[in-house]
């Protein structure tokens, strides 16, 4: 486009000139690179609305006194996150089929997805929910849109054999059903350090080798390599759009927000200041970041790490149905912002 460039030298003059506030979303802007403030309008909508919210994560029915965590709107540094639209999503989608692939994280982005979009809908509207063996789907008819969440914890294969179960950190067989979908937003690290009865597991293979332990983060970047080498193989990027959602951190080690000695997030109302976290960086999302960065297809990474570091309030905490879990998030609440992301990166 020969006038491409004189434009954005006018926009860029623009810009410069009115340099004092947040532009809206454009090229040059860092989505990630931000703080939380305080928004009178937020939450984006009222949970006991939606009937998509796993009872761990439904926060409010389980009884969370304080309501401050669903006030925080993400706003980045240099520009605003879009808001979101659920008509303008459904019909920029119209068509497509989507799907969430992951541990329990993508579950609750899955459902904070549904909930942006089924409450803001006409009650009118014909939505169908359909489950079958690893995948729950919901198919907005109107506008042919279907999502799906489809709960796999490694993203590579576990096989029941004669010697037991057997992690295959060389091998994706799901694939063939991923692939169909139009956009991909992958997840995996939580189920990497599982130990004892909660490791679902009894060997590692790799190759021939097949062993009974190893070193869990090498384990970790084996296994997204081989999902790298799938994604480089088997996906059409012209048809099918993948993100890959970044570490989602949890809050167990007080010294990683300037608070040492607190184990957990009980009591937590607020989220951080500022934009940095004393904690830093996950040793894992250093391997996402790795393994993405060697990638030869386009995977954009949802790098949701630093801003859900930061948000020690939106874990449900004990207004869970299992006890204390400062790993998931409330529904209303942080996923919400994650979703925002993707439609920042989808519209
Ligand atoms: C992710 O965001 C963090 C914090 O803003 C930043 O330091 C890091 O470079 C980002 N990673 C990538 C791959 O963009
Ligand atoms: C098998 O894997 C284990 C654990 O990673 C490693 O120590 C060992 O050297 C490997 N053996 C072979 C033959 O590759
Ligand atoms: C919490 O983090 C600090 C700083 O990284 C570390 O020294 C400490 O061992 C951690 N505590 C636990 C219980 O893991
Ligand atoms: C965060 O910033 C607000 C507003 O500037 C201030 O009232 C509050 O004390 C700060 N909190 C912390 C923990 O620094």
């Amino acid at each position: 486009m020969g006038g491409g460039i004189g434009t954005r030298c006018w926009c860029a003059i623009i810009l410069f000139a009115l340099a004092s506030g947040p532009t809206t979303y454009g090229d040059e802007c860092d989505l990630y690179q931000g703080n939380w403030v305080y928004d009178e309008s937020y939450p984006l909508y009222d949970s006991s609305e939606c009937p998509h919210i796993r009872k761990e994560y439904d926060c409010i029915k389980n009884g969370r006194p304080d309501l401050n965590y669903l006030k925080f709107r993400w706003q980045p540094t240099n520009c605003n996150l879009p808001r979101f639209n659920a008509e303008e999503f459904l019909t920029k989608m119209s068509g497509k089929k989507i799907m969430y692939i992951g541990d329990s994280v993508s579950e609750n982005q899955w459902q904070s997805m549904m909930c942006l979009l089924r409450t803001s809908l006409p009650p009118q509207s014909i939505i169908n929910e359909h489950t079958a063996k690893s995948t729950t789907t919901v198919t907005f008819e109107d506008y042919g849109v279907s999502i799906s969440v489809f709960l796999s914890h490694y993203l590579v294969d576990i096989v029941e054999e004669d010697i037991g179960r057997v992690l295959k950190l060389d091998s994706i067989t799901n694939g063939d059903v991923w692939k169909e979908n139009d956009v991909l937003i992958f997840n995996t690290w939580l189920w990497w350090y599982r130990r004892g009865e909660k490791q679902p597991w009894d060997y590692i293979q790799i190759g021939t080798n097949i062993t009974k332990d190893m070193d869990r983060m090498v384990a970790f970047q084996e296994g997204l390599n081989t999902w790298a080498n799938w994604v480089n193989s088997e996906i059409d990027t012209e048809k099918t759009i993948v993100f890959f959602q970044g570490v989602s951190p949890s809050h167990y080690n007080g010294s990683d927000w300037n608070e040492p000695g607190v184990t957990n997030c009980a009591k937590e109302t607020l989220p951080m200041n500022g934009s940095t976290y004393p904690g830093g960086v996950p040793r894992a999302e250093m391997v996402v970041e790795k393994v993405l960065s060697g990638i030869t297809k386009p995977v954009s990474l949802l790098n949701i790490t630093r801003l859900s570091q930061l948000r020690k309030d939106a874990h449900p905490s004990t207004f869970n149905i299992f006890g204390m879990d400062c790993t998931h998030w409330c529904v209303a609440g942080l996923p919400d912002t994650w979703n925002l992301l993707l439609y920042a990166g989808l519209v």
